[in-house]
């Protein structure tokens, strides 16, 4: 039996006719394989669906992708999802995507035309060409469909070249978020930042503001929206396009900015955000010094700028006050630490000459003066050689040949004394108040560069304000021990780039939550903004 079987089996399978219909059906199936997947790979979704007049995106979820459970993107359709099944596309509808950044490009430029003082918000269109380029044709590299909106002026500030400690913060910002190639947008109030956000929803992972505009932006309503408008951010479009007024996402607004990705960019110490302190971005670690309680350290680095510097080849004889105000020269001013009868002065005369037999010499660059004083430059002021104002390069080449910087006071923790250090030139740190029992605790300091304080001799010498030996010791050690370059680790140029990542990169929802938690409803008071990311409407 079983071999009768098998017999004619095999009769059936070696007949000539049964072979040749086998390779013709093989042939057939083949061909039509091949040709699906070639015209699934050229064929750009969205014409397939022009043809057929059909919009699939927006009315209804594919049949297939309903079978096969494929998660409907918004913008997908169902070719592109038989394309994502079959693995020749991620299920994106490119040219879509990259036509609505397109015509986002147009309705930034319409609501917010060029603006000489806002130099930075120009970036934002080849920033976006560039983007849309990408998406459309796949070619975006790592991190380029990250958008992070800048919205505090100190972003323009840092790309027009200005200098304040925020400045030379954001400026530091920029070069890590480039360095990771994000794509950075420039706004500078609520309606530009809205404008850009609801045109990249999900796109836009950070948002960095300055805090009074978040302020605004929170509380724009349909009563209030009108007497919010203000010249560089209007918002009158709210009334003609929507009718809905609004900018943080909030019941009643859910199409609005989400808090949760919303930080503020600030200077100081004490929380400047409705979610407090972690959600306040800052230059320095202030919560390290603070037993852990203290904004989100963001911090900068000075590394590239001071590294781009040709030191000079020697050092001169003479320190170097910080300090561009007269103000913060006034021996009668409580913030004045170097006493009335101006220890300072006397201090830098004791100070051995040189082997050339040089006199040691404090000088400055003192540029904006009180009314009441001299405002002629290269005068001496205090005893001191004021040099008055320089251009950015002559200040960084007259630092760094200076054997040491020293604080009066003010400013409080200024970027320059980092860039002493980079260059190799000690500071002299000014303590104003320390604990009485036990003075050598620096977490008790108060001091002028309180970020300085983990760091002792050669690099900072610490001195107690109005104490005349302690601030000539330090003179004395810091000219007889020249330092190398030295930057704070946390504030290498990588170290900084990695907190920005992690800043840009972690979901802060948790964070919001607990935080609306502990600050506001646990406390018994309403927050009526949305920070559980809810679905756009
Ligand atoms: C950023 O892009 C450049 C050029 O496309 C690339 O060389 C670099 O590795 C990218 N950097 C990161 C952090 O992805
Ligand atoms: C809008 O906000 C203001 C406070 O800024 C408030 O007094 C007013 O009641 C709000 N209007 C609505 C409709 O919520
Ligand atoms: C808002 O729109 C309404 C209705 O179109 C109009 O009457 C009103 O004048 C507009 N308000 C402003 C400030 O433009
Ligand atoms: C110096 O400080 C004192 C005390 O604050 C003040 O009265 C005086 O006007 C100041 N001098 C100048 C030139 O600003
Ligand atoms: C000051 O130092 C002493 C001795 O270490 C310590 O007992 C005291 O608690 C400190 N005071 C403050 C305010 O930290």
């Amino acid at each position: 039996m079983i071999n009768e079987k098998s017999k004619q089996f095999s009769s059936v399978f070696n007949s000539h006719q049964s072979r040749v219909i086998a390779i013709i059906v093989t042939f057939f199936t083949t061909l039509f394989t091949i040709s699906v997947f070639l015209y699934l790979s050229i064929t750009p979704s969205t014409e397939f669906e022009d043809d057929f007049g059909v919009n699939l995106q927006d009315n209804h979820q594919g049949v297939i992708s309903k079978i096969w459970d494929l998660k409907a993107t918004g913008s997908g359709s169902s070719i592109g999802e038989w394309k994502s099944w079959i693995g020749l596309s991620d299920g994106r509808d490119r040219q879509k995507e990259s036509d609505k950044i397109r015509e986002l490009i147009n309705v930034f430029q319409d609501r917010f035309p060029k603006d000489d003082g806002k130099a930075a918000r120009d970036l934002n269109k080849p920033s976006l060409e560039r983007l849309a380029d990408c998406i459309a044709s796949n070619t975006c590299g790592e991190g380029e469909e990250t958008v992070v909106i800048l919205a505090s002026m100190h972003f323009n500030n840092a790309v027009m070249g200005k200098t304040s400690g925020e400045d030379i913060w954001a400026r530091s910002s920029l070069e890590a978020l480039h360095s990771l190639n994000y794509t950075l947008l420039y706004t500078f109030a609520p309606m530009d930042t809205l404008t850009l956000y609801q045109g990249l929803s999900d796109r836009v992972k950070t948002i960095i503001w300055e805090s009074i505009e978040l302020k605004k932006c929170m509380k724009r309503n349909e009563t209030n929206w009108e007497s919010l408008e203000d010249g560089h951010s209007p918002g009158k479009w709210q009334n003609t396009t929507t009718g809905r007024f609004g900018c943080v996402r909030r019941t009643g607004y859910e199409e609005g900015i989400p808090l949760e990705k919303s930080f503020t960019f600030h200077f100081w110490s004490g929380a400047e955000n409705p979610l407090g302190a972690h959600f306040t971005l800052s230059p320095e670690n202030y919560a390290m010094w603070n037993h852990g309680i203290g904004n989100h350290y963001l911090g900068y680095s000075i590394e590239s700028r001071c590294k781009a510097i040709t030191l000079p080849s020697s050092k001169e004889h003479k320190g170097m006050a910080l300090g561009k105000y007269s103000k913060y020269f006034n021996t009668s001013s409580t913030e004045w630490v170097w006493g009335k009868d101006d220890i300072l002065n006397q201090v830098v005369n004791t100070m051995p000459e040189s082997d050339e037999k040089e006199k040691f010499e404090l000088i400055a660059t003192i540029g904006h003066y009180e009314k009441s004083e001299v405002t002629e430059d290269h005068v001496r002021f205090h005893e001191m050689n004021n040099l008055g104002p320089l251009p950015q390069d002559e200040w960084y080449q007259t630092l760094a040949s200076s054997k040491f910087l020293v604080g009066v006071g003010k400013p409080k923790i200024s970027p320059s004394p980092y860039d002493a250090l980079c260059f190799g030139v000690p500071f002299i740190n000014p303590v104003l108040s320390w604990n009485r029992t036990d003075p050598d605790d620096w977490t008790k300091w108060y001091s002028q560069h309180d970020g300085l304080r983990p760091y002792g001799p050669p690099f900072v010498y610490h001195v107690q304000k109005n104490n005349k030996e302690q601030l000539e010791e330090a003179m004395r050690l810091a000219i007889e021990n020249p330092i190398d370059s030295f930057i704070p680790p946390p504030m290498t140029r990588t170290a900084v780039r990695d907190r920005h990542r992690a800043l840009v990169e972690t979901d802060w929802k948790p964070w919001a939550i607990a935080a609306v938690k502990e600050l506001w409803t646990d406390k018994g008071k309403e927050f009526p903004y949305l920070v559980e990311g809810r679905q756009h409407l």
